[in-house]
């Protein structure tokens, strides 16, 4: 049914809708939700038309190739994230009750488009540029000026990722502290999708980086993974937190201070990161792992003259003009370049061909009780 209709004739509608289909009308399906609560038990499917033939001369209709499953969008369904969609009977066309679309990063590809798009043509790759877009779904209607085309060298999961994690991890090791060649900087969760992309941005700058990660039975295994990606040294949580160790880290620095810590875990984690910054050093915390609130020990605060801030990426695109296309373009460079690699995640391939509502709400179920063990994407062929 969908897959199909990509690979006939480009047709021209007689009011200028160009489209990559015959048929005028295709079922869009949304994983939406109505209440705030366990995402398990909120979300539901709601199916659609979009009809082709009648679109405004500004409006694409996009198909959805990726959606990733990230902290953030679960946290939004708790109703617990402070950047939501509002829950709206206009959320989508035959709602039955007010409801919000799931999901903030995804890669479309543009499958028809208005009389008047100037910046998008059929078959682009494009992602949202905005979050609270609703990536959660098959397709959508949406108008030009809310996505951004992305370039097709990168591979599916890149592009459909390219928005939260790797970003993050640029605009956290590029705005906040000057760092050059052979300084240092540390993370805890260091086998975070951000950890990792900043242990590769930094490597590509000669950034030496201490990486904090759980302990585990098969420890030697990750390091090497993380010593592979270009980690300089890679520690557990119980030697972050160690008094003694903190000599041996002191003699890899050869003198030199810690500028920067990147904090996703908080509780004695983040106080550990902490104690390693040098004077006037920043900690930037952007998660909260653990649950458990960042304490800073007074004197160090007081003595070392530390900065302790917070870093919200969707912060950051309403206070600093264009760095939404900026770093994105910045990243998409970074993976070309081979810098930014591969991550792992759980695949679930879906059919658009045969796709059921049941077929598409029991995948995000099931990614969704998985997320706890890696990184889930829906993707959709
Ligand atoms: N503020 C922002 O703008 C921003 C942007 C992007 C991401 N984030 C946040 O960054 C965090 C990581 O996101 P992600 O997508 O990169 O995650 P991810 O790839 O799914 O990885 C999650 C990481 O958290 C660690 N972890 C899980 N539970 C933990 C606990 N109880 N104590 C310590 N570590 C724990 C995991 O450690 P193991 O490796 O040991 O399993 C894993 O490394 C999330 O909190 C997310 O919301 C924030």
């Amino acid at each position: 049914m969908f897959t199909s209709i990509f690979t006939r004739a480009i047709k021209q509608s007689p009011a200028s809708i160009r489209m990559m289909s015959t048929n005028s009308s295709i079922t869009a399906r949304a994983i939406i939700y109505s209440s705030y609560g366990e995402p398990i038990d909120e979300i539901k499917c709601h199916s659609y038309n979009i009809n082709l033939n009648e679109l405004n001369e500004n409006q694409v209709v996009v198909q959805s190739l990726a959606t990733p499953i990230n902290p953030s969008d679960i946290n939004q369904i708790q109703g617990v994230y402070p950047s939501r969609p509002s829950i709206s009977i206009d959320s989508l066309p035959n709602l039955l009750k007010p409801s919000s679309v799931s999901g903030n990063e995804g890669l479309f590809k543009v499958i028809a488009i208005g009389s008047n798009v100037k910046n998008l043509k059929i078959n682009d790759w494009c992602i949202p540029l905005n979050v609270n877009y609703g990536t959660w779904c098959t397709h959508k209607l949406s108008n030009e000026n809310e996505l951004i085309k992305i370039n097709e060298n990168l591979s599916i999961n890149q592009a459909a990722t390219i928005a939260v994690n790797p970003s993050s991890a640029y605009q956290m090791l590029t705005y906040y502290e000057k760092l050059n060649p052979d300084d240092w900087f540390v993370q805890n969760g260091a086998n975070s999708q951000v950890g990792r992309a900043a242990i590769q941005i930094a490597k590509s700058r000669g950034i030496n980086s201490i990486n904090v990660v759980r302990n585990r039975d098969n420890i030697d295994e990750l390091k090497k993974d993380l010593y592979s990606i270009g980690a300089t040294k890679v520690i557990t949580d119980e030697e972050n937190e160690s008094k003694e160790f903190s000599k041996e880290i002191k003699s890899w620095l050869n003198g030199k201070e810690i500028k920067l810590g990147l904090n996703c875990v908080g509780g004695p984690s983040a106080t550990g990161l902490i104690r390693k910054l040098g004077n006037s050093g920043t900690l930037l915390t952007y998660g909260g792992m653990s649950m458990k609130p960042v304490t800073v020990p007074t004197g160090l605060l007081i003595f070392k003259n530390l900065n302790i801030k917070g870093f919200w990426i969707t912060g950051n695109i309403k206070s600093i003009p264009n760095s939404r296309i900026d770093t994105i373009n910045e990243v998409t460079k970074l993976i070309e370049s081979g810098v930014l690699t591969e991550q792992k995640y759980n695949e679930t391939e879906l059919n658009l061909d045969s796709l059921t509502d049941d077929q598409l709400l029991e995948a995000f179920i099931n990614a969704l009780k998985n997320s706890k063990s890696g990184k889930q994407i829906i993707k959709f062929n």
